[in-house]
């Protein structure tokens, strides 16, 4: 497994990350760990967290031969194209749920997804590249119009119920075009270049996600209703009729909000209200957006 510190060896690093370097020079925030493949950017981050790798180090690489997402599926990581990165927390004593960094990193995804839309549609203009829209499902999707972009896949090692760390991962499917899309996963996977048929500079897209996962980051530890607040106001999943697919068995329900520990809040039929802290959740209609 090759790495190299970015900005040492700024040379090696693909003409599109190339923008990494210097933000590495002007940033305290974060330390990169650039790797050409890994199996997965959080086993690597979770590796160097357990070897006393600080806070804000952060593993990028172009492509995962074991990249993963929730419940063990296969997170599809060809080189070259989109990106795949895990940053390591060590929050320390918390008063917030841990579920809240997934949602956090959400919005963080969301917010640089929009801004590099707008500047993507031309210098001078405000007006975002048409017809795409960029939003949060939850418990842990980037969805854009109506597939998924990205995802985000959390862990954490904990001792005496205390977090030790943990690891925010990041996939975002950026450049790839639909026929590298594995047939399988096709009907409900896109990238920014299949929306808008644009090219976009990875490195860019991921300094300005974590320029804002430090702002939502910080908020966790001073407002966390506030961000659970922007991401219920941006997330189609609120008040969607939805089905929720749980280890009990299927619930039908309209997905009223979510409670302060990010659990979602799903109101049935007859008016019962119950939460719940995991489920695969299927959009059956949008309701008054
Ligand atoms: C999901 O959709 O369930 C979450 C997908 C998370 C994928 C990212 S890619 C970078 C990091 N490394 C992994 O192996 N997974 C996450």
């Amino acid at each position: 497994m090759e790495s190299w510190r970015v900005g040492v060896l700024r040379g090696l690093l693909p003409e599109d990350l190339q923008s990494l370097a210097a933000f590495q020079e002007e940033t305290d925030l974060y330390r990169f760990s650039f790797y050409d493949s890994v199996s997965s950017t959080n086993d690597v981050a979770l590796k160097l967290a357990r070897e006393g790798n600080p806070h804000g180090t952060v593993v990028i690489a172009d492509s995962q031969e074991r990249g993963r997402g929730r419940h063990g599926r296969t997170w599809y990581s060809p080189p070259g194209v989109n990106i795949y990165m895990s940053i390591i927390l060590n929050p320390g004593v918390i008063t917030f749920h841990p579920a809240l960094v997934t949602l956090s990193a959400s919005l963080a995804v969301v917010n640089a997804v929009n801004s590099c839309l707008l500047s993507q549609s031309g210098a001078g203009t405000v007006a975002k590249v048409p017809s795409v829209e960029v939003w949060p499902k939850w418990p842990n999707d980037i969805y854009c119009n109506h597939r998924k972009l990205g995802g985000i896949l959390t862990e954490a090692s904990t001792a005496r119920e205390r977090i030790r760390f943990m690891v925010a991962g990041i996939g975002m499917n950026v450049n790839m075009q639909a026929d590298q899309i594995p047939p399988d996963f096709r009907d409900n996977t896109t990238s920014l270049y299949s929306e808008t048929g644009e090219v976009f500079d990875r490195g860019r897209v991921i300094v300005k996600i974590l320029e804002s996962f430090s702002r939502y980051y910080t908020l966790l530890f001073n407002d966390p209703a506030s961000v659970i607040a922007r991401w219920c106001k941006i997330s189609h999943t609120i008040n969607s009729y939805v089905k929720a697919v749980t280890p009990q068995g299927e619930i039908y329900g309209t997905a009223l909000g979510l409670d302060d520990r990010g659990f979602l809040r799903l109101g049935k039929e007859g008016g019962e209200e119950v939460c719940l802290n995991t489920a695969e959740i299927v959009h059956l209609r949008d309701h008054d957006r």
